[in-house]
């Protein structure tokens, strides 16, 4: 115990939980709607959605719906929605090109979004798993997945969306230099403004299957992450990642997947001091979902302690898909 103190009876830890009054005054770390980043699946056609059934709740929407959803967002206080693609199965090719199309569903959902909603920032995944017949995030020649080649598709993909008018752009394919490749195109084509989010801490997790059921990449996938994606009994690994992508222009970082990485985004922010994200993934949302509605646990006490738990880890924020319904409860 530190020398200055007091011990039992002076010390009585208790006295400062015993009302509400006194817990609020000395609560550490507060969860509020500006720490939310909402992601959400596009889909083709108009006026419609269809359900995702392995994340109860999560919709698959049409870009005039994401609009919508936008509308809804911001009106909730949520600063930021993250696209999605659910890219049809004739635009998955072995080489890719609906990735860089200036009008895929990722750059139509942008534009959408910016003339309904121009108050919330607009977040993109860069990766070419939606678009890959072979669901992986880069190019695969000979069974292997190709680094820099890859990158040259990334940057590609990267200018269509800053062109589109995204604002954060989040490479989650963790393919080596393309944060620095990325930034520098964009320097050269005049979208400095332009923000990097980079998964920097991706680990190769089974916490991804409900996503990939999402987005249609579950039953494309051909073996495995594992060259790519983080070994999960790393933690230097990810400091020095982290490293990496902030000299390479990265303006803030992520961990991923989130609750069980909680101990990597301490270290992150306390090493670096810069914004650090981290996404609560779909296998996170779908065990939540899953024992609430078999009536195991309280959805949203658990929602609500599971998002508390980033701030305290010294997150900046998080992607959920719990993103409206927590920004709601918080609403009152
Ligand atoms: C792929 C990508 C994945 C997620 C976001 N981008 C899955 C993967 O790496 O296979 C997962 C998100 C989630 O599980 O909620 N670029």
């Amino acid at each position: 115990m530190h020398p200055t103190f007091a011990s039992f009876p002076k010390a009585r830890m208790r006295r400062m939980r015993q009302n509400a009054q006194l817990r609020a005054m000395v609560r550490e770390n507060i969860f509020t709607p500006d720490d939310l980043i909402w992601p959400v699946f596009v889909m083709k056609g108009s006026d419609n959605e269809t359900p995702v059934p392995s994340m109860p709740g999560v919709v698959r929407r049409t870009v005039d719906r994401i609009a919508k959803a936008a509308i809804e967002a911001q009106a909730l206080g949520i600063p930021a929605i993250c696209l999605f693609p659910y890219t049809s199965q004739e635009d998955r090719t072995e080489d890719c090109a609906e990735a860089w199309s200036p009008n895929n569903l990722t750059n139509q959902a942008i534009r959408a979004i910016k003339s309904a909603a121009p108050d919330i920032a607009v977040m993109t995944d860069i990766a070419l798993d939606p678009y890959n017949i072979n669901g992986h995030d880069g190019f695969v020649e000979n069974g292997e997945i190709v680094n820099d080649r890859t990158v040259e598709a990334l940057v590609k993909m990267a200018l269509c969306q800053a062109e589109a008018g995204a604002d954060i752009l989040g490479p989650s394919d963790m393919m080596d230099g393309r944060i620095g490749a990325i930034r520098s195109a964009l320097e050269s084509e005049h979208y400095q403004n332009v923000t990097i989010l980079s998964y920097a801490a991706k680990y190769a997790s089974g916490f991804y299957g409900p996503f990939r059921d999402a987005v249609g990449a579950s039953a494309a996938l051909t073996g495995d992450k594992k060259t790519y994606q983080m070994d999960p009994g790393n933690s230097d690994e990810a400091l020095r990642l982290v490293a990496r992508d902030i000299r390479e222009g990265a303006d803030m970082v992520m961990v991923k997947p989130g609750m069980p990485y909680l101990d990597i985004c301490r270290r992150v922010k306390d090493q670096f001091g810069v914004p650090t994200f981290a996404y609560q993934v779909s296998g996170e949302y779908a065990m939540i979902m899953a024992a609430s509605q078999n009536g195991w646990l309280d959805h949203d006490a658990v929602m609500m302690e599971s998002l508390l738990a980033f701030k305290r880890a010294g997150c900046d924020g998080v992607l959920s898909y719990f993103a409206p319904a927590a920004a709601k409860l918080l609403q009152g």
